[in-house]
C-alpha cells in the first residue's frame, strides 16, 4: 500500500486516483458504486482531485499516520493549497496534535427566581442527583464511558433580570452531542424547577465549546519556503510579517481565520458534520481575550517555521449526517477511529490552509495560482451540460 504522499496525485487520471484510494482505505464495490454515481451528476467536474462526492487532499501525515482527506468545497484552490502545504509540513515530521478534553456544555436557563441564594444552594447540594437524572436520559452514552460528568451553577444578570444558568458538562464521546445534551436538559428540568422554585426557559447545547479544545502543531524547514524571487529565509521573514498583521489588526485577523476555516469546514462538510457549529465555536474562541485574534500562531524556531492552532472542535464520527452514505465514505477514506482523531486531522488541514495562504500572500500574491485553477473551473463549467453560463 502506498502512503498519501503520492507524487503528482492531482494529475493522475480519475480511475487511477480511485484505485489508489480503494487500496489505501479498503473500499468495497458499494463504495466505488457510490463514487461513480456522483461522477454521473451533471455538475461533476474533474478538477483538483474531485472524485465525485468530494475532493481529496493528499500528503497529510498526522500523529505519524497517513491520510487522504476528503474536502467538500466549491473553491478548488483550497484543496490544492492544503495538499501542497501538507507536503511541506511532512518535511518537518508532519503534524502533531491532541484534544485537551472532550466535553460539550448544555445550558439551562432559569428565570423568575424568588430567592437566588436559596436556589443556588439547593441546586448545588443536589448536584449528584441532577447528574444521575441527566444520565438516565442516555444510558448508551453512559455505558460507553460518556455522559454528564459535571455541573456548574452560574448567576447571570440579563436586561430582563437575574437568571441562574446551569451548565451541564457532558462527555459526548464520538458524537457532537446536541441531541443527547438537549434530551438531558429536558429530563432534568422538572427537578431543577422544583429545587430552584424558578421558571425553566431555554435549554440547548452551547457552541462555545471550551471543553472540547484541540491543539495541533507542525513545522516546516525554512529552506523549503523559497518562493519565486524570495529565498527560504526571506520568505520566512515576510510570512512572519503577514502573521504579525493578523495579530495586530482585526480586519486582517478575520480573513486569516476565514482561510483556516476554508480547510476545516471542507472536512466537516465532507464528513457530514455541522460546520456552522464548528465555525461559531472557533470565531468566539478567537475573541476569548476580549479582542478578536488569529486562531493560529507562528514563530521561527531554530531553522523551522512553526505553526500552531488551538480551537474548539465539536466534530463527530457518530450521529447526524456522519451516518449518511457520503459521510461514512469520507470517514472510511480518512480511516479515523474516533472523533478526536478526526478533530486533530481537521485542525491540521486548517493549519495547512493557513500556511498556504500566508506563504503566497506574503510573496508572489494570490492571483497567480488561484486564478489558474479558477479559469480551469470556469472553462469546465462552461462546457458542462446543464450549467448555463454567459
Ligand atoms: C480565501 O478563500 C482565503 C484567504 O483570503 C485567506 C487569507 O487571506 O489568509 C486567502
Amino acid at each position: 500500500m502506498t502512503g498519501s504522499d503520492v507524487r503528482g496525485f492531482a494529475k493522475l487520471p480519475l480511475d487511477e486516483k480511485i484505485n489508489i484510494l480503494k487500496d489505501f482505505a479498503d473500499l468495497n464495490d458499494e463504495d466505488i458504486k457510490l463514487i461513480k454515481k456522483y461522477q454521473e451528476l451533471p455538475d461533476f467536474l474533474e478538477l483538483e482531485n474531485n472524485i465525485g462526492p468530494f475532493k481529496i487532499a493528499n500528503n497529510f501525515f498526522v500523529n505519524k499516520k497517513d491520510y487522504f482527506v476528503p474536502m467538500e468545497i466549491e473553491e478548488p484552490s483550497v484543496v490544492a493549497a492544503a495538499s501542497r502545504a501538507a507536503k511541506l509540513f511532512r518535511e518537518g515530521g508532519g503534524f502533531e496534535g491532541k484534544y485537551l478534553d472532550s466535553k460539550m456544555i448544555g445550558q439551562l436557563q432559569l428565570i423568575e427566581i424568588e430567592n437566588l441564594e436559596e436556589a443556588k444552594k439547593n441546586l448545588f447540594n443536589s448536584r449528584e442527583k441532577i447528574l444521575k437524572l441527566a444520565n438516565e436520559a442516555d444510558s448508551m452514552l453512559v455505558k460507553l464511558g460518556g455522559g454528564a460528568k459535571d455541573l456548574e451553577v452560574r448567576e447571570i444578570k440579563t436586561k430582563r433580570g437575574e437568571n441562574i444558568v446551569i451548565h451541564l458538562h457532558v462527555d459526548t464521546l464520538d458524537a457532537m452531542g446536541a441531541n443527547a445534551i438537549n434530551t438531558m436538559l429536558e429530563r432534568i428540568s422538572p427537578l431543577v424547577k422544583d429545587l430552584s422554585k424558578g421558571e425553566i426557559c431555554l435549554r440547548i447545547i452551547s457552541n462555545f465549546a471550551l471543553k472540547r479544545i484541540v491543539r495541533v502543531e507542525g513545522r516546516i524547514p525554512v529552506n523549503k519556503l523559497e518562493r519565486g524571487e524570495f529565498s527560504g529565509e526571506e520568505a520566512a521573514q515576510r510570512f512572519m510579517q503577514a502573521y504579525a498583521l493578523a495579530d495586530a489588526d482585526i480586519y486582517r485577523a478575520v480573513t486569516h481565520n476565514k482561510g483556516v476555516m476554508n480547510g476545516i469546514d471542507a472536512v466537516a462538510i465532507a464528513t457530514g458534520n455541522d460546520f456552522r457549529a464548528i465555525e461559531s465555536g472557533v470565531h468566539s474562541y478567537a475573541c476569548k481575550s476580549g479582542e478578536y485574534k488569529p486562531i493560529t500562531s507562528w514563530e521561527l524556531r531554530d531553522d523551522f517555521l512553526v505553526g500552531r492552532i488551538e480551537i474548539p472542535m465539536a466534530i463527530a464520527t457518530f450521529g447526524g449526517a456522519t451516518g449518511s452514505r457520503k459521510g461514512r465514505l469520507a470517514l472510511k477514506i480518512l480511516r479515523v477511529g474516533n472523533a478526536k482523531e478526526l478533530g486533530v486531522v481537521a485542525a491540521s488541514v486548517g493549519l495547512a490552509n493557513n500556511f498556504a495562504a500566508l506563504s503566497v500572500l506574503s510573496t508572489e500574491g494570490i492571483q497567480k495560482g488561484h486564478m489558474k485553477l479558477h479559469k480551469e473551473f470556469l472553462e469546465l463549467t462552461k462546457n458542462n451540460a446543464g450549467v448555463k453560463r454567459e
